[in-house]
């Protein structure tokens, strides 16, 4: 049986496929459209699916959508007299209920009945039961508690299920807006001159600079932590106004807004995002101490777009409060398609747990032969090599920026090893070099290593794999010289850890970085062009490759270099 999961109802427009129980293929649109966070219809994602199983559309069992449209909007109707004074929510809800609510659950039926020639019944997932299926039913867990949490989704923020086999419950669930917690950080996001989604990444980079006591006790004034995981925010505080991108009472109480073209050299500026961060945190763990008191259960897998704060995730993680923490790779809404397929796949179908979810390379991947006409297309000069591992290791040894292309595209918002850019994280300067040459980010941000499994412990504080780069830990003090380039100014580092079951190649390439520095550990950011997102096919990476101050390619089996081979 085969079941086609889509997510067409918010950013992050993704497919997948599951035949039996099992994930065949997931990939975001943004990959083919070129447009980050997409909300395209999933098309191209669609017909990547299909013909990487070798199917057609009539060869589908089920088509699994995430989101209901008109529930979105039965439950933002309660809140459109509330908010009907405030012209940034009515602005908003007049987009979500119109637009979202109606016009996409027609526009997905034509697309995908119609033009697209399915000849069953859409089944419609609930938002957050879609990211609750989607950490649950992919961990490897039998019994655990599951939190998602984000802006809001199907007029929810957050929600506690349990799960139990192949079985989730809601035990308890939380409106938008007033207590989102996704919201309430998108809201300082903005005040700090970021965009809403797609720059929380950005706050928390920021949060390190600055001390959360300094404006702490100001933010404690509107988030209020009340009984039963709730965390309530005053809407007076969130509320956005078009001119200015921010909030009355904010700027009153914390001064002007940052512009987005201003680098954050003020101190006030990054103390916000301290505080805002440190409140997030609070909000995470009050969340997770009810899911536990709520369901008493083992395990906790987290899911939602709050679920890719790092830091926060590094803090339950630590708190003992549960055994063992999974998190969704794919926890913003690119993952919801793979919920909806594995709800539809256990709870419509009866189907059995077979699958847990051990990487995230479910994209394209292209053969040695497809490369090489791709390069000789291109007139470029090229040279194969026996072992691509062990030459761009020598590369990267060698303080050279290497372009590393290989196997199947990896899905979620981070690089993990096949579409990434590889540079050697001793000296501290290369972080400057990868921003000046090739990535162009706010210096604020930090570059995450990649370590082999086996070997990271020596440099990190960690007592378990971290292979999503999704749970902060600390560099250890008397290695930090080893990974100068990587060490934020806190002393963190969001690694990923790699094995050899996960990534042949790249574990590969890593030990062997060690045996040539002394360090298995690389910098590791997305191999993509500022403001695009990550490379999917060969073109895309020779197009980056030339556009920016790479050193090298190692793509399949080919190296490509500037000036002279
Ligand atoms: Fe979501």
């Amino acid at each position: 049986m085969h079941i086609l999961g889509v997510n067409a109802a918010s950013h992050n427009s993704a497919a997948c496929l599951v035949k039996d129980g099992e994930l065949l293929s997931f990939v975001e649109e943004e990959r083919f459209d070129r447009v980050k966070y997409s909300t395209a219809f999933p098309i191209q994602s669609i017909e990547y699916c299909l013909s990487h199983a070798g199917i057609g559309m009539e060869d589908v069992q089920a088509v699994a959508i995430a989101g209901i449209p008109r529930r979105e909007m039965m439950l933002s109707a309660t809140g459109w007299f509330r908010n009907a004074f405030r012209p940034w929510y009515r602005r908003w809800l007049r987009n979500q209920i119109l637009v979202t609510g109606i016009y996409k659950g027609h526009r997905q039926k034509s697309r995908l009945t119609g033009r697209m020639g399915f000849p069953g019944g859409l089944r419609y997932v609930e938002h957050h039961r879609c990211h609750a299926s989607s950490a649950f039913h992919l961990s490897p867990f039998d019994h655990a508690a599951i939190i998602t949490v984000d802006a809001q989704g199907d007029g929810l923020a957050s929600a506690i299920y349990l799960g139990e086999g192949t079985k989730i419950r809601q035990v308890a669930s939380y409106r938008f807006p007033e207590t989102s917690i996704g919201h309430f950080y998108d809201c300082v996001g903005e005040y700090l001159g970021f965009r809403p989604v797609k720059d929380a990444g950005k706050v928390m980079g920021l949060s390190s600079y600055g001390d959360p006591e300094v404006l702490g006790s100001r933010f404690s004034k509107f988030v209020h932590f009340e009984s039963g995981g709730r965390v309530r925010f005053d809407l007076d505080f969130m509320k956005h106004e078009r001119s200015g991108r921010s909030c009355r009472r904010f700027i009153s109480e914390f001064g002007e807004p940052r512009t987005p073209e201003e680098s954050p050299t003020e101190e006030r500026f990054a103390h916000a995002a301290a505080a805002a961060q440190d409140m997030l945190e609070k909000a995470m763990l009050h969340l997770s101490e009810h899911a536990k008191k709520l369901t008493g259960a083992p395990n906790l897998c987290i899911a939602g777009g709050v679920g890719l704060n790092s830091v926060a995730n590094g803090i339950i993680v630590r708190s003992g409060l549960f055994d063992d923490v999974w998190i969704q790779p794919s926890a913003n809404d690119g993952g919801l398609a793979l919920g909806a397929a594995f709800s539809v796949w256990h709870e419509d179908f009866g189907g059995a747990r077979k699958f847990a979810m051990e990487h995230a390379y479910y994209g394209p991947g292209f053969t040695d032969e497809r490369i090489r006409e791709v390069l000789e297309v291109s007139k470029l000069p090229f040279t194969e090599v026996s072992d691509p591992a062990h030459f761009a290791a020598d590369l990267v040894a060698n303080d050279r920026i290497v372009g590393w292309f290989q196997g199947r595209l990896e899905a979620g918002p981070r690089a993990l090893g096949n579409r990434s850019i590889l540079v050697n994280p001793k000296r501290a300067e290369m972080k400057d070099i990868v921003n000046k040459y090739v990535k162009h980010r706010e210096s604020f941000r930090p570059f995450a290593p990649s370590g082999t499994e086996e070997g990271a412990a020596e440099f990190f504080n960690i007592d378990r794999p971290s292979p999503y780069m999704l749970v902060i830990s600390d560099v250890k003090p008397e290695k930090k010289d080893a990974v100068a380039a990587i060490a934020h100014v806190d002393g963190t580092a969001r690694l990923q850890t790699v094995n050899a079951r996960q990534n042949e190649a790249y574990h590969r390439l890593i030990s062997r970085v060690g045996e040539l520095t002394g360090t298995p550990v690389v910098l590791n950011t997305s191999f993509n062009i500022r403001g695009e997102p990550i490379v999917t096919t060969p073109e895309h990476a020779i197009r980056c490759f030339f556009s920016t101050g790479l050193d090298d390619l190692v793509i399949g089996r080919f190296h490509v270099r500037k000036g002279p081979v």
